[in-house]
Parts: structure tokens; sequence; C-alpha cells
């Protein structure tokens, strides 16, 4: 079991999605008390293995794994209903009760059947060159309805039934005129349908919803230690990432103080979480990405397939212009490094070290897409290993070249690389330096 520590974490991805963040989470989680997603809906994918058991989270805090852990969904998380109580039901089933354990913010905004059409008609509408390669879950149009105010529902907007009925039957005429004149159809919307999904989830999720912000304060004030998921990645996020291919929300701890109500200097260890090389899923510039047979290696080896779309993912070398960038956005104090066992048996392994553009060395990441999509990647090769990873348990253990290889990366980053995970089991995963007093990895929940 993990010791207590009252240092509010936060766990984020510090690249386009999918870096490992469920494990990292699952593996801190003994040692805080209420888990909290603060950003995102069911786009994200959050994978753990437990023994022989894999577990795939869309919209609840990971955490929520641990059965004495609070889970909380924050303001700035948008909710598909419908999609959230197939989650809880889904884990019913294994035996996993969340119901009892999860609270849900009244400022939270829903997602209804209407985000995700529109979210299908506007990827269509804008073509194979012009699509965002979205995850069709409806989040970026309800992050405009929650901008435009006029049209978006809300949480506590559930508790009086006849202002919500007139509410959703405005929103629904309004959204088929506006299809119909963008689009060429309506989207076949109904506004009983989404009333009656409203229905089921006010009916079922009515004693998990409260004003979470006031429930993180007094638990902080009681001493409780929290812990903070971010979702997708710091380079997806609407503002710093490769925009416009990002997703409609702030995925990086400066999510924390509009996502959930806490002030973000009250969060102080901040670890970021990425693969030993890189991947993204959707379109969008990528400037290490392998085309070729080590590639498609990666993905075969890693298993880069979408949890939540089943999307290949593009695969390519370790960036570290984007990694500079995202440490210093975030400010992260810990980088947990994992998917080191993917990378066995390759003869030599890229780092990107610099972007070359336009005559000119770029050291961080520019804003332009264009720009971003002509740089060529400066490429440091180190010599790989042959040795499997998956059974060393100590950092020292490892392999000369394996160390080294993590050793240039800390120094590229400028971040104590302080978990290395070296196999999708929580037991493989190294811990290194002051977070050895937090994290205790289990010997082995193999089965
Ligand atoms: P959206 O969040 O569904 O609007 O998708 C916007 C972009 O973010 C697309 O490229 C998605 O593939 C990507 N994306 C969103 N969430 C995740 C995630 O959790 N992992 C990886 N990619 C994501």
């Amino acid at each position: 079991m993990a010791r207590k520590r009252s240092e509010h974490t936060c766990v984020f991805g510090f690249g386009w999605g999918d870096e490992g963040k469920g494990k990292v989470v699952d593996l801190l989680c003994p040692a805080f008390d209420i888990v909290v997603r603060f950003n995102g809906g069911a786009n994200a994918g959050h994978t753990v293995c437990v023994g022989s058991e894999t577990f795939a989270l869309h919209l609840l805090p990971t955490g929520v794994l641990h059965e004495t852990a609070v889970g909380v969904i924050g303001p700035g998380v948008v909710v598909d209903p419908i999609a959230l109580l197939a989650e809880i039901d889904a884990l019913a089933v294994r035996s996993v009760d969340v119901a009892d354990r999860l609270k849900i913010s009244d400022r939270a905004h829903l997602v209804l059947d209407y985000h995700k059409i529109e979210d299908q008609l506007s990827e269509r509408a804008a073509g194979a060159e012009g699509k965002i390669g979205t995850t069709a879950r409806g989040i970026g149009p309800c992050y405009a309805d929650k901008m435009r105010r006029t049209t978006a529902v809300r949480f506590a907007d559930l508790l009086d039934d006849k202002e919500l009925t007139l509410r959703v039957r405005r929103i629904v005429e309004a959204k088929k005129a506006s299809f119909s004149a963008m689009y060429g159809e309506d989207g076949d919307l109904n506004a009983q349908t989404v009333l009656d999904k409203l229905a089921q989830a006010a009916e079922r999720l009515r004693s998990n919803v409260c004003d979470t912000t006031r429930f993180l304060h007094e638990a902080i004030e009681s001493g409780k230690s929290l812990l903070f998921e971010g979702a997708n990645g710091i380079l997806l996020d609407v503002d710093h990432g490769t925009y416009p291919y990002v997703t409609s929300s702030s995925t990086g701890p400066h999510g924390i103080g509009a996502g959930a109500g806490v002030p973000p200097q009250c969060v102080t260890r901040l670890i970021g979480v990425s693969k030993a090389y890189s991947t993204r899923v959707g379109s969008g510039p990528f400037v290490t990405e392998l085309k070729d047979e080590i590639g498609e290696r990666i993905r075969r080896q890693g298993r880069e397939f979408g949890t939540t779309t089943g999307r290949p993912r593009r695969c390519g070398w370790f960036d570290a212009v984007t990694c500079r960038y995202t440490a210093q956005l975030s400010g992260a104090t810990d980088l947990a490094l994992l998917h080191l066992d993917t990378l066995t048996g390759l003869e030599e392994i890229g780092v990107c070290v610099a972007y070359r553009c336009d005559g000119q060395t770029l050291r961080t990441l520019p804003a332009s897409v264009s720009r971003i999509e002509r740089a060529e990647p400066i490429i440091e090769f180190l010599p790989g290993w042959r040795e499997e990873l998956r059974s060393v348990r100590q950092f020292e253990d490892l392999p000369k070249n394996t160390r080294d290889y993590v050793n240039r990366i800390e120094v590229l980053i400028g971040v104590p690389i302080s978990i290395v995970g070296v196999g999708p089991d929580r037991s493989q995963t190294l811990v290194r330096g002051e977070l050895r007093d937090v994290v205790q990895v289990p010997e082995s929940s193999l089965a």
C-alpha cells in the first residue's frame, strides 16, 4: 500500500493524448482520497491493466477503480449522460461500484444527441482535407454551445422540468435550422428523444450531482489529498496545442482553475506523462512521424490503436521540441516516460532535438500549422537495445543503452524522469527519486 501524502497532484499528457496517463493515475491513486476530472469528455480513453483485466474509462476519473477513492467530474468536463451511465453500469457488472462514490458538478455541461450529430456533419462538410479527425463524441459542439450560452444545458438545469422542456425544444428547433442552413440537412433531430434521455439521466444521476467546487474546497480544508486527471494531452490544448487540430478544452494543469474551481497554486506536484516515442490520432501536423516500417513496427509492438475510436495511431520518434514546450507550459515537476519496452529490438532510436524550417533551426513549437507541417526533424540517433525489459524492477538494472536513452531525454527536457514504464502491468513500472515516497509499485498483479 502507498503512504498518504497530502500534496495535491495533477497527472496530464505531454503529447496528443494516449500517453498512458491511466496507468500513472492508477499507481498514484492509493495515496489520494479524491480523483478529479477537470476537462474534456468521452473523447478521452484511459486504459488500465489490473492483473488479467483491462479497464477502459472515458468519462469517469480512472482513479475510481480504487474502491476507496471518491471520483469528481468538475465543471470543466462535458458529460454525455448516456455514455456515463453505460460506463457506470459496465463497471458494476465487473463488481466495481462507483455510483455511490461519484460526484458530478452541477455546473458541468451536457453533451446531447445534437452535439454528436453536429460533430459528424461538420467533419463531413470539412472534407478529407479540412477535417479535424475528431472522436465524433460531440465534444467541440458542446463546448461551442457552452461559450454561446443561449444553447447550453448544464446539470443544474435538470432540476426544473418545465423550464428544461421549453429550453430543449427551443434549442432543437434552432439546431435544426442551423444544420439545414449549414449542412443541407436537419440531422433528423427530435426534441422528445433528447428530453427522454435527459429524464433518464436526471433520474439516475440526481443523487450524484452537487456543487463539486464547494466539496473540493471543504476536502482541501479537512486535509484530504486530491489527484487531478488531465484528459487528452497538452498538444491538443485549445490555446497551446497544434491549433486547429486540437480538442476544445484546457488539457494541462492550467485547466484546473477553470475546470475544477480549485486555485492552481494548490496543486504542487505536476506529473507529465509521455511515451518513449510519439503518437497521434486524427489529423494534424506530426513532425517526427515515421511513415515507414519502423513506424509500423512501433504501432504493432505498442498496440497503438485508439481506446475511444479504435483508429490506428500514427507513430514517430520522441520529440524533444514539443516535450520541452509542454514542460515549460505546464511547469511539470516530474515526467513519467512509458512504453520503453516497445522500443526493444530497434538497432538505433531517434530523438528529435530541433526542427529545420524555412532555412531556420527551431527549438520551440511554432503557432502556425503550415509552418509545423513544413518543418523537418533534426534527429539524434542513440544505440538501441535487444534485452527484454518487462521483468526489470529497478532503474539501475535496465540495460545501459536504455538508461542512456532515458537520461538523454531527461537532459533534453529538463524535467526529472521519476517514473519509467517497461510494460503494461502495474508492476512493470520503475519509480525514481522522491516519488518513491508516494508510489509503491506492487510486486506483480499479473495472473
Ligand atoms: P475531439 O476532442 O473529439 O473534438 O477531437 C479533436 C482531436 O483531438 C482529434 O484529433 C482527436 O483524435 C483528438 N483527441 C481527443 N481526445 C483524445 C484522446 O484522449 N487521445 C488522443 N486523441 C484525442
